[in-house]
């Protein structure tokens, strides 16, 4: 039985998720909800597809068609949040992160992996978001020129459990991810 008082081991469970999140399309922490302010000041939340974490380097990386909303966004404003609920562990995750937009040669590597049958995710026309006269109005080239990757360096988790006694902590990166407990 692991002990409920162990910050460490929180943050260990919370990684796990993420790590599984990225390497299985079948966790539910797959598809987190992405939040980003638009430049109007409005909060924007979607759902997108978790493809890399790494703990070490605090990164967890989200690909995008860079004519998107969330990149206008986050050009105004470069930081995001990440909402994940994992029903079976009954476990909150929600992170907030800077975010660096990679185009160009530095994502050859993630185009590379995507399947072709997925890299019409980017270049829609007209692009997403715009008004059309019919509901299949639209065409799905794939434009490797639109394709970014999503580089998010996590600054902040707050992580809620549902128990008998539910628990919640809240980990920074400026703290070095020590951790501490919060009243749920
Ligand atoms: C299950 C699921 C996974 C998705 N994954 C992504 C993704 O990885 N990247 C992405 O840009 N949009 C993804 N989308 C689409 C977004 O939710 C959103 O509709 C689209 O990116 C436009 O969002 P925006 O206009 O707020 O930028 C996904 C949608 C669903 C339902």
């Amino acid at each position: 039985m692991s002990d409920h008082n162990d910050l460490e081991a929180f943050l260990d469970e919370a990684w796990r998720h993420l790590n599984r999140g990225a390497a299985d399309s079948s966790s539910p922490a797959r598809y987190p909800t992405f939040a980003t302010v638009s430049p109007e000041g409005k909060p924007q939340a979607r759902t997108v597809a978790l493809r890399g974490a790494s703990r070490p380097n605090s990164i967890l990386e989200v690909h995008t068609d860079i004519a998107t909303d969330k990149v206008t966004a986050l050009e105004h404003t470069p930081i995001a949040a990440f909402h994940i609920w994992l029903p079976r562990a009954n476990l909150q995750i929600r992170l907030s992160a800077s975010v660096a937009i990679l185009t160009g040669d530095c994502v050859d590597a993630q185009w590379a992996k995507v399947p072709p049958s997925s890299r019409v995710s980017y270049g829609t026309l007209p692009a997403p978001g715009h008004p059309i006269v019919d509901v299949y109005d639209y065409e799905k080239p794939s434009d490797r020129d639109r394709f970014a990757v999503l580089k998010c360096t996590v600054k902040e988790i707050d992580l809620v459990h549902l128990g008998k006694r539910h628990r919640r902590a809240l980990f920074i990166a400026e703290d070095n991810w020590v951790g501490s407990w919060l009243a749920p």
